[in-house]
């Protein structure tokens, strides 16, 4: 593609041999110099490439300006494109047959020393110190990519969504509290002491009532703020797609997400995904994988051993399953070959998260047949052991995990064990793309802390028809219509029908505790919506940033941010940063003197 600009006639990256004998202009950063007096040769980068300019005392001007430059400086050079000479060609470059031979070298901008070497593809640098000079990270190769790549999934999502016809909305950031689980970002302002906006986090209440509003189809590819600790997979400012459509159900929406899925895999990543993706009820999830957003690329299922140690001598099991806990099996295949310390360090990890222990044991074919080695054996039957194999399908040199306990917490340590080990042990295909919709989920759970239900997403989402008469009495057996979409082990999305009965709004309201004076005062203004004719409606959203790592293969959805936070604040500008007592009088609060 020509460079834009009048400045240049060609990118440094687009030259090839069939530009020989052409003069050209060029300009960017110099990536790398070496100096050998009589000629100077400079590696010039720009956003298209690097290319190599040659200069010699044939221009002595130019030849002069290049013993001046260093490296990061933006210079512009004109020049004839001409061949290497013989054997001086670098395969490694695309524009490695061709070489500029400068006549004019002018200097741009000079360049301070950069803080770490920008061709330098390694990952070692310190994040904070990339971040606090991330205009200088972001010439190096990898962020460079991730930023093109960020945009053409945009440009691609904007295609798919704009071809079924959405509509792409603007809501407000300066609004009210959104409840999605996090704190919020307060806005202060001059109408009066304590009076704040929130920042939203996500446009939930707004997607609606533009449903409410007729407008039928809508996505934004919309900022959201969440004030939440830091995470690989989280920011406090985070960028979702989000979508509303009415006058549809659950497979309206699956089916044009799968097919934006198919559409954003195959033409930014060049993989075809196969769609239906597979459906998991929220139970079975939390049963086989011990999250609600498993990884499924590999095996390594938990497998319950509840029924086989029902009359167990062994004193951890019966003790667990006696409080009405689980015993949980991780089986390894292979992992007879660790050992004893690699066992133990296992242990270790358990406690680490604050499992009493964890209990392991590796299949051995003994005299008597197989057998069990395990610290554990000695107090398991014959029996047991048996049906342990059959149920586990662990086979002579496989290894078998141990978790006991309460449900919940065994379910949660032997599903991040199951990714550890996979982890450990290569067991993650790093070349698979296994999206599963999570479905069927309670829509409420029972917070013992605070001693209150709480929704599981949010307290919008509809529940199923069947279960309207459990919302009085039974709210735990209460179904909802919501949806998680997961890839590779992130959850990439959620979301769900809504409620669009009034009544219907206010009954969940008042199970979570929230009254009817409380709900006027923070949501009249959807419930006042919803008695507008509000059609039957649902969307998602999906987290751009986390797809946007999968997809660059990144492991944090810092690396795909132009201007990531590091730890709640930013590194580049230092923000948030205090500020001045007028300005903070202005709205109302008061300065704190240190210490205070
Ligand atoms: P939810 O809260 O599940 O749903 O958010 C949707 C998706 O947004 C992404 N996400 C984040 N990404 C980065 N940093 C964060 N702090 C962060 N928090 C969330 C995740 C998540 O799956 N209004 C509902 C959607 C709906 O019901 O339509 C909502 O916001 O990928």
């Amino acid at each position: 593609m020509k460079p834009f600009g009048s400045l240049r006639t060609h990118g440094a990256g687009s030259l090839r041999a069939a530009h020989a004998d052409e003069t050209v202009t060029v300009a960017g950063w110099v990536a790398r110099r070496r100096d050998h007096g009589g000629v100077a040769f400079l590696d010039l980068r720009d956003a298209s490439g690097v290319c190599q300019v040659v200069a010699d005392p044939t221009a002595s001007e130019a030849l002069a300006a290049a013993h001046d430059v260093r490296g990061e400086w933006v210079i512009r050079v004109s020049g004839r494109v001409r061949l290497r000479p013989e054997g001086m060609a670098n395969p490694s470059l695309a524009t490695g047959d061709v070489e500029v031979a400068a006549s004019e070298l002018e200097v741009l901008s000079p360049a301070d020393t950069p803080p770490f070497p920008v061709a330098d593809e390694r990952d070692d640098v310190d994040e904070a110190v990339r971040l606090r000079h991330r205009y200088v990270d972001l010439r190096r190769q990898g962020p460079a990519r991730a930023l093109r790549l960020r945009a053409r999934a945009t440009s691609t999502i904007r295609r798919v969504m704009d071809a079924h016809g959405f509509v792409d909305v603007e809501t407000p950031m300066l609004t009210r509290s959104t409840p999605e689980g996090a704190r919020d970002f307060l806005v202060p302002t001059r109408t009066g002491p304590g009076v704040c906006y929130a920042l939203p986090q996500s446009p939930q209440l707004f997607k609606q009532l533009l449903m409410v509003g007729g407008v039928e189809r809508y996505y934004q590819i919309v900022r959201c703020f969440r004030d939440e600790a830091q995470r690989a997979d989280r920011q406090p400012e985070f960028t979702q797609l989000d979508i509303e459509a009415a006058f549809i159900d659950e497979e309206d929406l699956y089916a044009l997400v799968e097919e934006l899925m198919g559409v954003l895999m195959s033409e930014v990543v060049g993989v075809e995904v196969a769609t239906p993706f597979p459906r998991l009820a929220y139970d079975d999830a939390m049963a086989r994988f011990g999250t609600d957003s498993p990884d499924m690329r590999f095996g390594l299922e938990l497998v319950d051993c509840g029924a086989v140690f029902a009359d167990t001598a062994v004193g951890v099991f019966a003790g667990a399953l006696n409080a009405g806990g689980s015993v949980i099996a991780v089986m390894l295949p292979g992992g007879g070959q660790l050992t004893r310390k690699q066992f133990d360090e296992w242990v270790d990890w358990a406690k680490g998260r604050r499992a009493r222990g964890l209990a392991w044991g590796v299949v051995e074919s003994g005299e008597g047949g197989v057998t069990l080695r395990s610290p554990l054996s000695k107090h398991m039957s014959d029996d047991e052991i048996a049906a342990l194999l059959r149920i586990t399908g662990a086979e002579v040199g496989d290894a078998v995990f141990f978790g006991a306990g309460p449900t919940e917490f065994t379910r949660e340590l032997m599903g991040a064990l199951r990714v550890a080990l996979a982890r450990a042990h290569d067991l993650v295909p790093s070349d698979q793309w296994r999206f599963v919709w999570i479905v069927d989920w309670p829509l409420f759970e029972w917070d013992a802390e605070e001693g209150r239900w709480e929704s599981l997403h949010h307290p919008f989402t509809a529940p199923r028809e069947a279960d309207l008469d459990k919302l009085s009495g039974e709210p735990e057996a209460v179904r909802a219509r919501g949806y998680d979409l997961v890839l590779n082990g992130t959850e990439l999305g959620g979301g769900s029908m809504r409620i669009h009965h009034p009544q219907v709004q206010q009954q969940v309201f008042e199970i979570l505790g929230i009254g009817p004076e409380e709900a006027e005062e923070k949501f009249g203004f959807l419930l006042r919506g919803l008695r507008h004719g509000a059609p039957p409606h649902g969307g998602i959203a999906l987290g751009l940033d986390r797809l946007v790592m999968l997809m660059a293969g990144e492991a944090s959805i810092r690396d795909v941010i132009a201007f990531p936070k590091l730890s709640g604040s930013d590194p580049l500008t230092d923000a948030p940063a205090p500020v001045g007592g007028e300005q903070l009088r202005e709205v109302g609060l008061r300065p704190l003197s240190m210490g205070t």
